[in-house]
């Protein structure tokens, strides 16, 4: 027989059906975009488990676990050398990798590692290539809840091949063997591919497993380098849904490159984009103002929308470009951005995002409501944005 299950049809025998309750396809390990912190942005190569913990503790501390926060991910430069059975150990940076999963753990937080397809990582450390399943095993028994698994070397071996379509197949290949081997592990494991965002990673990206896809290359504390990934990625909603994401890259709120009003850009348009909110910053030396962007409840709640509808852009004029995302009940996020060097009016007519009648409109920063309206014009300061909930 034939079972409808999400956009795909599935053979289902008899005697799987007879299983009873075993059939029912396991839960994601990523129903709303994936909410924690990751090492590289700050810290890069400086990463060990001392600091590692001092992150986890800060999560809890400053109120950023209560927000939502729960993943923390280890990037490169945490791997050592394989033993003669082949299995990773990590390097003198991180003395007992298990050690430090039960203590993130006992925080009531989720902890993450990074690995490659290739021989190598980006940073020069120990890939998975070749020990794919010895490594979802390894990753497992430490107690792992989240893998980014970055490209790296392997573009080296799809170059090689001299053909688009052999390095394509490679690649796939690659990104579903590790897939299998951390389903086979039998723990939830949120799977993150990091890719740079080539060969329109987000129309497979989920075919071969991925939770959630990079649609780019590496951010940099920058506005304009932000401004470019941001909205840069008009034209992807389509591609996300809950389990999987489009992944715009880490947020860089914090690490001091951006002021606050640059900052509330980055993580208004994260949150219409439904992107994985990881911090990059140092979340033991916060500034009240980081702390309070990171941790806007309301603007979190339109990034983790349980229709999990990603926002788009539906109007931009020069530097001025307003997107929406539809939320769950009907209502609408809608931002204002003004990407210009001086303040500017924004102007939005509601007919244009579907309304027929005057919506409820709340200005989340301002944390101000604005009454039932048909349309808004608001001054947006330079590189600003006026992020509005409309309707429920
Ligand atoms: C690549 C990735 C980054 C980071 C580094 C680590 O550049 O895109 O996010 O993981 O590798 O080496």
């Amino acid at each position: 027989m034939i079972r409808k299950i999400g956009q795909g049809l599935v053979a289902v025998g008899l005697a799987a059906l007879l299983a009873g309750p075993a059939m029912a396809s396991p839960p994601s390990a990523a129903p709303t975009p994936p909410m924690g912190w990751n090492s590289w942005n700050h810290f890069a190569a400086k990463i060990d488990d001392a600091t590692v913990r001092a992150q986890a503790d800060a999560m809890v501390s400053s109120g950023m676990r209560d927000a939502g926060y729960r993943y923390i991910n280890i990037d490169d430069t945490w791997e050592g050398t394989r033993d003669a059975a082949g299995v990773i150990h990590p390097n003198s940076k991180f003395p007992d990798m298990k050690a430090l999963a039960d203590y993130v753990h006992s925080k009531g937080l989720k902890l993450g590692i990074y690995s490659s397809p290739g021989p190598k990582t980006c940073a020069g450390y120990e890939g998975s290539f070749g020990h794919e399943a010895q490594d979802a095993a390894t990753y497992a028994a430490w107690g792992i809840d989240y893998l980014k698994y970055d490209l790296c070397s392997l573009g080296d071996q799809m170059k090689a091949t001299g053909s688009l379509d052999k390095a394509q197949a490679i690649e796939l290949a690659a990104y579903r063997k590790m897939d299998a081997a951390l389903r086979a592990t039998g723990r939830p494991i949120v799977y993150s591919l990091c890719q740079y965002g080539v060969a329109q990673v987000w129309r497979w990206g989920g075919s071969v497993g991925g939770n959630l896809w990079r649609t780019t290359g590496d951010i940099s504390d920058r506005f304009s380098r932000m401004a470019t990934i941001g909205f840069g990625q008009a034209g992807l909603s389509k591609y996300a849904k809950p389990g999987n994401w489009n992944d715009p890259d880490m947020l860089e709120v914090g690490n001091g490159g951006m002021n606050p009003v640059e900052y509330r850009t980055h993580m208004s348009l994260w949150a219409l984009l439904a992107a994985p909110l990881l911090a990059g910053n140092d979340l033991t030396k916060m500034t009240p103002d980081t702390l309070a962007i990171l941790t806007n409840r309301e603007v979190i709640a339109i990034d983790q929308d349980k229709a999990g509808r990603q926002g788009d852009r539906v109007h931009a004029e020069g530097p001025l470009e307003v997107w929406a995302r539809p939320l769950a009940g009907g209502g609408k996020a809608v931002g204002l951005f003004n990407l210009s060097d001086q303040p500017s009016y924004v102007e939005v007519n509601y007919a244009d995002l579907g309304f027929k009648a005057p919506v409820r409109t709340r200005d989340i920063w301002a944390a101000k409501e604005l009454g039932k309206l048909k349309s808004y014009r608001v001054l947006v300061p330079n590189h600003g944005v006026v992020l509005l909930r409309l309707g429920a």
